[in-house]
C-alpha cells in the first residue's frame, strides 16, 4: 500500500507526519493556547471545532493543498453543474439541483432539471394539502392516520433519520412507520400497529426492483384486499416514487400516484427527493424546504468558501489524515442529541456504500486505503459502553462529536449534563489522563508503589485520540440539513482525492445475484439440490429444507 497517489503535496505531508505521529496533543495546546478559537470555523449555522486533531496550521495547509493537488475545484464545478461524474454508469450527480430554491440553468443531456424539480415539489405539495386537510379519505370515507413508508437503504434511511430529528415538528394525528427489511417481522409489526381503512402506503423504490420493497409491496397489497379494500379504492392507498414509472403502475399504483425520480439522483442522496415524501407528510412541506434550505446554504458554502475555510473540505482532508497517514481504520460518530440515534446508521450508507471502494475511477486497484468504517451511537449511552475502547483501545478511531446548545425539550438540568458530557468526551478524548498524574494521585492516597506500579499503566489514559466537535444552536430543519449535505460534501471529498467514483455501487449486487440462486434452491419443489452446489451450501440447504419439510 502506498498512502495515497502521487500527488505534489505528498512528500511534505509524510515528513509532516513523521514529525507530529507521537506528540502529543496537549503540547500544541501548549505553544497555541487560542487553537480552539484559531480552528474553528462556522457555516450554515454549524460550528466545526477542529483544535483536538494532530495537526498544525501547516499540515492543515498542506492537506488542503492536497485537495487542490486532486483537482477539487474543477470537480466540485462539474458535481454541481450536472457533468455524468458517475462515470460507470453514465449519469450526472445532481442531489443538490434538488435543493436549490433558483433558477440555475442545469442541464442533463440537453434537458433542463429545475422545470422538472419544480413540478414534481408542487405535486408533493398537494398531496400533503389533500392529507393534511382530512380531503384525501381512505375507502370507508376516514381520512389517513398512518403513513407507511416501503423501502431500503437510501429509500428509508435519510427519512427515518430526518422524522426522529424532526420530531418536534410533527403534525399531529399522524403516525409514521416503516416496513423495511425483507425479515417478516418488520411487515408483522407493522400491520399489527394500522387501521387499513386509514393508511396510506408510500412505496419508495428507485428501481422498483428491490427485493425487499418488491415483496412487503406485494404483501401489504394482498393483506390491504383481505382486509376488505375493494380494488378501485387502490389509488386512496398507495402511491409511489420511482424512476421505474412503469413498474410501478404495473404492480397496480395508479399512474396519477407516481411521483417521479431521476437517474442523477443517488438513493443514499435521495431524501431531498419525493422518495422523502413522508417527510413534508409528517411535518408540512414549510418544514421540509426549510430543511432543504439548512442544506442549499451547506452547498453554497462549499461551492464559494475558500478550501482553508471549507466545512466540508477540512473534515474530509483530516480524515484523510488519520486514514492515510496514521492507518485508521474506522471512524465514530457521536451525536450528543437522542433525536439524531439513526444519523449514524444514515453515514454508514452514504459514506460506506459511497467511498468503500478498491478500484479508481479509471478501473485501476488502488494502492491506498479508502473510505474507513463508519460507525457510531448516541451519548451519553455510548459512554457506558464502547468509549472504554476509544479511550484505552489499542485502535486509533477519530470521532466527531455532535452537539446542541440548546435541546428541544425536557428539563434544563438534564441539557446542561448533556453538553458538560460532549465536551468532557472531547477534552478526555484529547488529553486523557498521564500515568504521571496517576501515580501521583495514588501516591497521595498513599497506595504502596507495588500497588502504584501495576494499577498506575491501566489507569492511565494516553488521549491524542482526534476529536472534531460540531455544535449548532438548536436542531431545526435548517441545522439538520447543513449537518447531513456537510457529510455529503466531505464524502464527495474524499472520494475526488482516492480518486474513486463515490456514486455507484456495484459491490451489493453480487448477494442480490446469489440471494437469487440460493432462493430457488431452497424452496424448489420439485428437484432436490443439485449436487455440484459451490462448496459449503450443500448442508444448509438440506437442513433447511429438512427443516420445512421439503424433499431432499
Ligand atoms: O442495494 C443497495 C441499494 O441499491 C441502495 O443504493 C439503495 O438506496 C437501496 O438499494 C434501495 O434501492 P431502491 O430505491 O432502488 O429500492
Amino acid at each position: 500500500m502506498t498512502t495515497l497517489p502521487p500527488y505534489p503535496s505528498l512528500p511534505g505531508l509524510q515528513q509532516s507526519f513523521r514529525a507530529l505521529e507521537h506528540s502529543p496533543m496537549s503540547d500544541l495546546f501548549e505553544k497555541e493556547p487560542d487553537r480552539c478559537r484559531q480552528m474553528s470555523l462556522q457555516a450554515a449555522g454549524l460550528t466545526l471545532d477542529y483544535s483536538r486533531h494532530r495537526i498544525t496550521a501547516s499540515v492543515l495547509e498542506q492537506l488542503v493543498q492536497l485537495s487542490e493537488d486532486a483537482h477539487l475545484g474543477p470537480c466540485r464545478q462539474a458535481l454541481l453543474q450536472g457533468d455524468p461524474i458517475n462515470q460507470s454508469e453514465d449519469r450526472a450527480v445532481l442531489h443538490t439541483a434538488l435543493r436549490h430554491p433558483g433558477d440555475p440553468d442545469i442541464q442533463v443531456a440537453g434537458q433542463a432539471v429545475m422545470p422538472a424539480i419544480r413540478q414534481c415539489l408542487s405535486t408533493m405539495e398537494k398531496l400533503c394539502d389533500q392529507i393534511h386537510s382530512g380531503q384525501w379519505v381512505g375507502w370507508t370515507g376516514k381520512p389517513i392516520k398512518h403513513l407507511i413508508n416501503i423501502g431500503i437503504g437510501g429509500s428509508f434511511l435519510g427519512i427515518r433519520t430526518v422524522l426522529e430529528a424532526l420530531a418536534p415538528w410533527q403534525r399531529p394525528g399522524l403516525q409514521a412507520h416503516y416496513i423495511v427489511n425483507v425479515d417478516p417481522t418488520d411487515l408483522a409489526n407493522t400491520l399489527a400497529a394500522i387501521d387499513p381503512e386509514c393508511s396510506l402506503f408510500i412505496i419508495c423504490s428507485k428501481s422498483f426492483a428491490t427485493l425487499e420493497t418488491r415483496l412487503n409491496a406485494e404483501a401489504v397489497r394482498d393483506w390491504m384486499r383481505q382486509q376488505g379494500m375493494p380494488e378501485e379504492a387502490r389509488k386512496r392507498h398507495f402511491v409511489a416514487i420511482s424512476s421505474n414509472r412503469e413498474q410501478a403502475v404495473r404492480f397496480g399504483v395508479d399512474a396519477d400516484n407516481v411521483l417521479p425520480l431521476w437517474d442523477w439522483v443517488g438513493g443514499r442522496y435521495s431524501l431531498w427527493s419525493a422518495i422523502g415524501l413522508l417527510i413534508p407528510l409528517m411535518t408540512g412541506m414549510d418544514v421540509f424546504r426549510r430543511l432543504q434550505a439548512g442544506a442549499f446554504a451547506m452547498d453554497e458554502h462549499f461551492r464559494t468558501a475558500e478550501p482553508a475555510a471549507n466545512m466540508p473540505v477540512i473534515m474530509a482532508v483530516l480524515g484523510i489524515w488519520y486514514s492515510n497517514f496514521f492507518g485508521a481504520q474506522s471512524q465514530a460518530v457521536l451525536p450528543y442529541a437522542s433525536q439524531l440515534s439513526s444519523f449514524p446508521s444514515h453515514l454508514q450508507q452514504l459514506d460506506m456504500e459511497s467511498n468503500g471502494k478498491r478500484t479508481t475511477n479509471t478501473g485501476h486497484a488502488v494502492e491506498w486505503e479508502t473510505g474507513p468504517v463508519i460507525w457510531g451511537g448516541v451519548g451519553t449511552n455510548g459512554q457506558h459502553a464502547y468509549h472504554q475502547l476509544l479511550h484505552q483501545g489499542t485502535r486509533l478511531i477519530p470521532v466527531d462529536i455532535i452537539a446542541t446548545l440548546d435541546n428541544t425539550s425536557g428539563p434544563g438540568l438534564h441539557r446542561d449534563w448533556l453538553f458538560a458530557h460532549a465536551l468532557a468526551q472531547a477534552q478526555a478524548l484529547a488529553f486523557g489522563c498521564p500515568e504521571s498524574e496517576v501515580r501521583a494521585r495514588m501516591a497521595a492516597q498513599g497506595y504502596e508503589q507495588g500497588v502504584i506500579d501495576c494499577l498506575a499503566p491501566q489507569k492511565a489514559i494516553p488521549g491524542n485520540r482526534p476529536v472534531s466537535l460540531l455544535v449548532m444552536d438548536k436542531l431545526e430543519p435548517e441545522t439538520l440539513g447543513a449537518l447531513i449535505a456537510l457529510y455529503e460534501h466531505k464524502v464527495f471529498v474524499q472520494g475526488v482525492i482516492w480518486q474513486i467514483n463515490s456514486f455507484d455501487q456495484f459491490g451489493v449486487e453480487l448477494g442480490k445475484v446469489l440471494g437469487d440462486s440460493i432462493f430457488e434452491h431452497l424452496t424448489g419443489t420439485q428437484t432436490p439440490p443439485e449436487p455440484d452446489l459451490p462448496p459449503g451450501l450443500s448442508p444448509w440447504i438440506e437442513r433447511y429444507r429438512a427443516f420445512h419439510k421439503r424433499c431432499v
